[in-house]
């Protein structure tokens, strides 16, 4: 049983790969860069994710550090946020990217067949839209951080939303092709 499963995802796994041939093979005009530029991107991709992760985290713990123990707010906090925003808006730009250029789009109107298949249904749907999730939560954290007067609301923002925004990601980063 659990053997035809398998079988089963590694032959839905070679059909999009294949879909995504056909994709960057007929559809645009430079077959072998695009394939290339499509590897890079994935590389791209999985670098930043050590960055994004580690610059959330890092401004997660100093604004919450910064709000139990009352500390002012400093241009180097509001730069280090800056950063991890940057971080995560480039990661959602590689991640759609990759979305496209791989044709998931394409594969919407075959839903049925995506939720059932567990690997499938990570790739298609709970990775992109929980990471999306998560970047809105650093995104909003950053600009409320930023719009807030005083230094301990600064610090309470960005730490209960990048909070939240990283649970988003640590749930739903493929760790296994991450290391
Ligand atoms: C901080 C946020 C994110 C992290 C930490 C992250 C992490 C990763 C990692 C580690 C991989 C595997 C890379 C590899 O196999 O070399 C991956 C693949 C991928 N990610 Fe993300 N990602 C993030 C956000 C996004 C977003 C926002 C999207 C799309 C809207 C996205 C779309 C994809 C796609 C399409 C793949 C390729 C899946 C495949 O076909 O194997 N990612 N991501």
């Amino acid at each position: 049983m659990q053997d035809e499963q398998q079988t089963n995802t590694s032959e839905k796994n070679r059909m999009i790969l294949e879909n995504m041939e056909l994709n960057l093979t007929f559809k645009l005009p430079l077959p072998v860069k695009i394939t290339h530029m499509y590897t890079g991107i994935l590389h791209l991709h999985r670098t930043i994710a050590y960055l994004a992760l580690i610059l959330v985290f890092v401004v997660m713990v100093k604004s919450l550090y910064g709000f139990i123990n009352r500390k002012p707010h400093t241009e180097g906090d509001r730069k280090l946020g800056l950063f991890a925003l940057i971080g995560s808006h480039l990661q959602l730009l590689a991640g759609l990217t990759l979305y496209f250029a791989a044709g998931y789009v394409g594969m919407w109107s075959n839903m049925s067949e995506i939720m059932k298949d567990a690997d499938l249904r990570f790739k298609i749907i709970e990775h992109p839209f929980m990471m999306i999730i998560g970047i809105v939560f650093i995104t909003v954290g950053y600009s409320q951080s930023k719009k807030a007067t005083d230094d301990l609301k600064k610090h309470r923002l960005k730490g209960v939303f990048f909070l939240l925004g990283l649970a988003c990601f640590l749930a739903s980063t493929p760790w296994d092709r991450l290391f």
